[in-house]
């Protein structure tokens, strides 16, 4: 009897180490690129280079300063301040679930976590380094970095570069994951008490008259919140450039400093979107369609920060892409965006859905 309890609760502790390295509930499964493996080594590392201060010009500043754990890996914020209170143009968006995008970035303009994790030490007004040389220096002379690189890469000290760095950013966030909310728990998980009747008349809204999912996705068997794909939906409407004068500044602004400095710098070369990388008028004033998971732990929204609430971004798309009825429609909108004459309790119970998108591990106490 001893013997077949033994042998049960091994098969258990097995099972729970499986299913412990399955995607959570809602989520498909972290997409890993071939030449940059997940090893428990690489991750560490990674873990270590996010959180590490002296990698900006003060010391003073690191990927968590904005992309903060007690803040749903971001950092509250209209838009992010780097070295010295240096304000950006951009609210910094969840790392939370970033593994799962096809581009990175508000405006798409990186492919992947690995090149993504680059820039900000460069930008002047994140990390504001020159080049990648002083984080080379540290990690090359560190003793603990030493044997962390060549425990996770196999490479001596001198060996070290800026790819081995990238990946093991990347491999960290790989693992920052989040699923197996009370939605996930309601839709995938049948269990039918998972949401409040108000959330599920909110997840009605959400696929119905709302027409939201048109765009943040729902799969039969995993909702990432987003169609990978870039919309112009009003927000930026009052900064776009107003005439082909201010259309050409902001351009060549582009072509001098590339589109991370350009856009990160100037509000209005910012409100390009997706134009600062194709040109092409389509993806003018378009943005990367967000995920929205742990939505409620990632205020003020939208690229700009420029709306405080979930109840203000209701009432954004309630208005078909303004915030008041009085403001003007902004141009170039995407064809999805329209009035939706929803009643403020319709406009209620679609908050309250969005409430429900929230990650146990982060719920706040
Ligand atoms: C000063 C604040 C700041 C710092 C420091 C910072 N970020 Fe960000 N992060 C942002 C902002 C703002 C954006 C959006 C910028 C844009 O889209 O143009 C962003 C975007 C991202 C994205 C894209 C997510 C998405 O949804 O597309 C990832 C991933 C990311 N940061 C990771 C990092 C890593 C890794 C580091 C450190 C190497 C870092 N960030 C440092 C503010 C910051
Ligand atoms: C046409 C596509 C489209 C539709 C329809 C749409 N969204 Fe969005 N959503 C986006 C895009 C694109 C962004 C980012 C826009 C930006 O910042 O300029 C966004 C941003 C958001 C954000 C802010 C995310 C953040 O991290 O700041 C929330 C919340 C949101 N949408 C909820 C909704 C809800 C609720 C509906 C339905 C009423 C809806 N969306 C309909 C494309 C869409």
């Amino acid at each position: 009897m001893r013997k077949i309890l033994f042998g049960l609760s091994i098969f258990i502790l097995l099972a729970a180490w499986a299913g412990a390295a399955e995607a959570p509930l809602g989520l498909p499964k972290v997409p890993v690129p071939k030449d940059n493996p997940q090893t428990p080594e690489k991750i560490q590392l990674g873990e270590k280079l996010f959180n590490d201060e002296r990698f900006s010009t003060t010391g003073k500043v690191s990927c968590a300063t904005c992309h903060a754990k007690d803040k749903g890996f971001s950092d509250a914020l209209p838009v992010s301040e780097g070295i010295d209170q240096l304000k950006g143009t951009r609210n910094a968006p969840t790392v939370l679930n970033a593994a799962y995008f096809r581009s990175q970035f508000w405006d798409g303009r990186e492919p992947s976590l690995e090149e993504q994790s680059a820039q900000p030490f460069l930008n002047p007004v994140e990390m504001g380094l020159k080049n990648h040389e002083p984080i080379l220096k540290i990690v090359r002379t560190d003793p603990e970095y030493v044997r962390m690189f060549e425990k996770a890469f196999g490479v001596k000290a001198r060996q070290i570069t800026m790819k081995e760095v990238k990946k093991a950013i990347a491999s960290f966030e790989r693992t920052l994951v989040a699923g197996d909310s009370p939605f996930d728990r309601y839709l995938y998980g049948g269990d039918k008490k998972a949401i409040s009747a108000a959330a599920v008349r909110g997840l009605e809204i959400f696929r119905g008259q709302g027409r939201c999912v048109s765009c943040h996705t729902i799969e039969q068997d995993h909702a990432l919140f987003t169609n990978h794909l870039f919309h112009n939906i009003g927000v930026a409407a009052q900064r776009m450039p107003a005439n082909l004068d201010e259309l050409r500044a902001a351009v060549k602004e582009v072509k001098e400093k590339g589109v991370d400095v350009a856009v990160l710098s100037n509000p209005k070369t910012e409100s390009l979107g997706r134009y600062a990388v194709t040109r092409e008028l389509s993806d003018m004033g378009a943005f990367k369609t967000s995920t929205l998971r742990n939505i409620d732990l990632t205020a003020p929204y939208m690229h700009d920060g420029s709306l405080k609430t979930l109840e203000e971004v209701v009432q954004f798309y309630n208005n078909g892409g303004r915030l008041k009825e009085t403001d003007p429609i902004p141009e170039l909108l995407d064809g999805g965006i329209r009035p939706l004459n929803l009643t403020p309790e319709q406009q209620a119970d679609l908050v309250e859905f969005l409430k429900a998108l929230t990650s146990p591990q982060f719920v706040k106490k």
